[in-house]
């Protein structure tokens, strides 16, 4: 089995070959989602909100991400395993950053991805790469300005903020990345910038015309609360799974049809008879 490499997204963005993401949080479902042949697995910071609850990214720590990067990366053999920086573990200071940066590697992932592309956020990009920490970039919304944005709002809505996003894409190119992420900008928008950048663009909710697609997972299997974003598609609907099989199982409790006789274990003859157990 062949494994995702920085290289692989290149070559994939040149031939044509559309790159496949998702989110994953855990081994098993980096498992399932590897051997079904995805080419990279994002540990988002989108785990603050889907899976400690949390209403946004910004509380998730860099310790957090290191305890969930290691499980996914115990589950994926194949697929490249890409680690979201969280809120604040770049910002404050380049040395900080790299550290940072290093121990998500550390702890088996391939590259970090970071938001934005401020002149700061630029030589974090370039550290890092120089120090053999592949960057992936993240423009158009982006989840830890949420506050600064007001909301969850479509970016690059003109074509100056097009222009805009292009050069800031640029930036992130030249000073090392190898792909970036596009999140929720017009599909005109997110073409212009994959026709215009040599590396590849990854959208979500960017249209058809990014090198590669990615979601979170939990918006795909349907698991995620009652609200499916209109640039995501359900292909399951695990959270109508998972509440049936917890009502049988209580059901099956309370009626003494859990466990049966195939699910337990019984004590040999003679234990019996010490016992005084036999009929
Ligand atoms: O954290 C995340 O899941 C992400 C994706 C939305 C790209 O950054």
């Amino acid at each position: 089995m062949k494994k995702v490499t920085v290289k692989t997204f290149q070559k994939m963005k040149e031939e044509g070959n559309k790159i496949t993401a998702l989110t994953a949080y855990d081994c098993s479902t980096a498992r399932y989602e590897d051997e079904a042949g995805i080419d990279f697995i994002l540990v988002g910071d989108s785990l603050g909100m889907v899976i400690l609850g949390y209403d946004s990214t910004c509380t998730v720590t860099i310790d957090d991400m290191k305890v969930f990067t290691g499980a996914v990366a115990r589950g994926a053999k194949s697929a490249m395993v890409v680690a979201d920086m969280p809120f604040m573990s770049y910002h404050c200071d380049l040395k900080e950053a790299v550290h940072n940066a290093g121990d998500l590697i550390r702890t088996g992932a391939g590259a970090v991805k970071l938001e934005g592309a401020t002149d700061y956020i630029i030589s974090v990009v370039k550290r890092c790469t120089e120090s053999g920490i592949p960057v992936m970039g993240h423009l158009g919304f982006t989840p830890q300005f949420l506050n600064t944005l007001g909301g969850y709002k479509v970016q690059g809505k003109s074509s100056d903020d097009t222009l805009k996003i292009l050069k800031q894409a640029k930036q992130l190119e030249e000073a090392g990345a190898f792909a970036v992420v596009l999140e929720m900008v017009p599909e005109e928008c997110a073409k212009y910038i994959t026709e215009h950048l040599n590396i590849p663009t990854i959208g979500i909710g960017a249209g058809r015309y990014c090198s590669g697609q990615i979601l979170v997972s939990d918006d795909i299997f349907g698991k995620y609360g009652d609200f499916t974003p209109k640039f995501a598609r359900k292909y399951a609907n695990m959270s109508e799974v998972i509440k049936d099989s917890v009502s049988k199982y209580i059901d099956d409790v309370k009626t003494g049809s859990f466990p049966a006789e195939t699910e337990l274990f019984k004590l040999p003859e003679e234990e019996l008879k010490q016992l005084n157990l036999l009929d």
